[in-house]
């Protein structure tokens, strides 16, 4: 395709008028006039875990995996300069010359394991025929790749890159570990569930400014397909997760993160927890949106279905699956709300 060097190109060359292929179809586009900030989304504060509040935030995070799969925390412990350095460098790198960049590009099917970060403009250019308003940077982060696999620009990334996902990681063990007693289970239990020492990669999105903001995704709804998501938004917002039939914006909150439950960790909890539908819209505005998301994904060997102790009142709601089959039937197709998931019921 020649739109292969992504949107921010287009930006830099002065593009007036979006090319056809990015305009969504009349029934995807939205209102990108209109924040309707909503502070329903729930905000928990991870710093009364330490205290007599504890019980209470358990509760409410149970309540926002239940009924609404996304919900910030604050307190979350995760140094605000380790999270500056690593906006600073993803703004950074999707800042870079489009050629220093299209050396990293690697198409998302002919993904080859020994790489450890991939630019990507075009999510799947068989299966979609409406292109993105964004460009993203794909990093493995666990197991850490080896030190010559890094990129050499921002020079440095690689640091910025290891310390914000090595942090992540800690509060993602955390999250797993109050998420399985919400369900009753032993606080390892979600943990050990994806495989042993699970999977890590984040995807840096930069979402250029956009001429025609009302004929655009940023990205399409999708839910994501590990297990626990965990993203970084930047001041300019355009999150936005459905719920009972209505859009709603995750309003930004500084140095708050924002976590979502992903499909397999709907599957493990046997459909107590829900994987959501979300997308990214571009709103009116001229400065460039980033969002860094990092997800929390199964071993590829690892066997997903519900854990045996949530079946015996309830039947199991999903097939038994390798984590490895899931990513190859998520891959297989261009993403639309929570479709992969309906392959494993
Ligand atoms: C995503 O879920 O893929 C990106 C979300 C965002 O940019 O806020
Ligand atoms: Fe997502």
């Amino acid at each position: 395709s020649k739109y292969v060097k992504g949107v921010q190109y287009l930006v830099e060359n002065g593009v007036m008028q979006i090319p056809d292929v990015y305009a969504q179809p009349p029934h995807q586009r939205v209102d990108a006039t209109k924040f309707e900030s909503s502070n329903e989304i729930p905000v928990v504060d991870l710093a009364g875990l330490q205290d007599d509040s504890r019980s209470g935030v358990l509760a409410e995070i149970k309540n926002a995996c239940e009924r609404w799969g996304f919900f910030q925390v604050i307190n979350h412990g995760v140094p605000v300069p380790v999270i500056e350095r690593m906006m600073d460098v993803a703004r950074r790198f999707h800042e870079l010359p489009t050629e220093e960049k299209m050396a990293y590009y690697s198409a998302y099917q002919s993904e080859s394991p020994s790489r450890s970060h991939r630019f990507q403009t075009i999510y799947n250019a068989e299966k979609q025929t409406v292109l993105e308003w964004r460009d993203s940077l794909d990093q493995k982060c666990y197991p850490p790749p080896e030190d010559d696999k890094w990129l050499k620009n921002p020079i440095d990334y690689r640091d910025a890159a290891m310390d914000y996902s090595g942090e992540v990681r800690k509060l993602a063990k955390l999250l797993l570990a109050v998420m399985s007693e919400g369900l009753n289970l032993s606080s390892d239990a979600l943990e050990k569930a994806l495989g042993d020492e699970f999977g890590q990669n984040f995807l840096i999105n930069y979402y250029p400014p956009c001429p025609n903001p009302e004929l655009v995704l940023g990205v399409n709804s999708h839910s994501d397909p590990g297990a626990l998501t965990v993203l970084l938004q930047d001041e300019i917002g355009g999150l936005q997760v459905f719920n009972e039939g209505n859009w709603f914006d995750v309003k930004p909150l500084a140095n708050a993160l924002v976590i979502n439950v992903a499909d397999e960790l709907e599957v493990l909890s046997n459909g107590i927890y829900k994987s959501v539908a979300h997308r990214a819209i571009r709103r009116v505005g001229d400065v460039a949106r980033i969002s860094i998301a990092s997800f929390c994904n199964p071993t590829w060997e690892a066997k997903m279905g519900p854990i045996a102790e949530l079946t015996k009142t309830n039947p199991p709601l999903y097939k038994e699956h390798l984590f490895r089959d899931f990513i190859r039937h998520f891959r297989s197709r261009y993403y639309d709300g929570k479709g992969c998931l309906d392959n494993f019921r």
